[in-house]
């Protein structure tokens, strides 16, 4: 009987009240994992904390927002309290806001940075010292396809995930000593409920259906899948990698072009 990929560990997710996040802290807790499922959102990451004890697992919910330090502080110390240590961090939750640099605000430069890159690095600096204590862990990062091209309509994002991936590569060299791996995930177009309502227009469900090799776009579970991998032994020698988990996306990510990336001077 093969063992189950994460049993006697203890894994945070972020974002995990709504879909790669949800499904992620699903798996892991079928993997054997005692899930921490955290979302800015308390009533969801509760729904998902609820949804996996009545399927036998075990998990708990904190609401914290992720891109501030007493939050993610209290995340790792309220997980180590209540269930002995932390082994895992999926730093996972992420956001986006449409626009060119002309268009953009400052002020969603600077939510869409502290959102997406200020909790990875905020993730790092609470859950480190919480690994040591065990002996090791794994860190996963939630980037983009995004952040390995120039999107277009989507500039702060495209940036922010960008900065993911060499964070990742900058914290796994760091902690390669200590047991702790750092790895980032890369998903392509995936079917969670912001995409949902995008490709509800079936000319963009076209777009991105066309652009990924496969024929389709991907689902949440598929992401949990590689977030799993990474979490366990399995991957044990992988670190400082980003994980391109996109369907054969061979082109630029559709989903800048959906929100028509043409500068508003140029657009009819
Ligand atoms: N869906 C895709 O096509 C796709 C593609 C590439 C990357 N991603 C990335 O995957 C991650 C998850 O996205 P998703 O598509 O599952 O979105 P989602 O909206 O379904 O889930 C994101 C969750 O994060 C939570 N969240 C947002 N800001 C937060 C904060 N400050 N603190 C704590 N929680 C917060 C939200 O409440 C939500 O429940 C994000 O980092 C996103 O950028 C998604």
């Amino acid at each position: 009987m093969t063992q189950p990929l994460l049993e006697n560990r203890v894994a945070i997710v972020t974002g995990a009240g709504s879909g790669i996040g949800a499904a992620s802290a699903r798996r892991f807790a079928a993997e054997g994992a005692a899930v921490v499922a955290v979302d800015i959102r308390g009533s969801k990451a509760a729904e998902t904390a609820a949804a996996i004890d009545d399927q036998g697992g075990h998990a708990m919910a904190i609401e914290a927002d992720v891109s501030q330090a007493a939050d993610v502080e209290r995340m790792v110390a309220e997980t180590v309290g209540e269930l002995g240590g932390l082994d895992v961090l999926f730093s996972n939750a992420g956001t986006i806001r449409p626009g060119t640099a002309v268009e953009l605000s400052v002020e969603d430069w600077d939510l869409v940075m502290a959102v997406n890159v200020r909790s990875v690095f905020l993730g790092g600096k609470y859950a480190v010292p919480a690994m040591l204590e065990r002996g090791g862990g794994s860190i996963i990062n939630t980037a983009s396809i995004s952040g390995l091209h120039g999107d277009g309509g989507a500039v702060v994002y495209a940036a922010s995930k960008a900065a993911v991936i060499n964070l990742t590569r900058a914290m796994a060299t760091d902690h390669s000593g200590d047991g702790i791996r750092v790895n980032a995930i890369c998903p392509g177009t995936i079917e969670t409920p912001p995409v949902q309502r995008m490709v509800a227009n079936p000319e963009v469900m076209r777009v991105n259906v066309e652009a990924h090799s496969l024929g389709r776009i991907g689902q949440p579970e598929e992401i949990a899948a590689a977030a799993v991998w990474l979490a366990s032994d399995e991957s044990s020698f992988v670190t400082g990698e980003h994980l391109v988990v996109d369907g054969g996306l061979r082109s630029r990510s559709p989903l800048g072009r959906l929100a028509d990336p043409r500068p508003a001077h140029r657009r009819t």
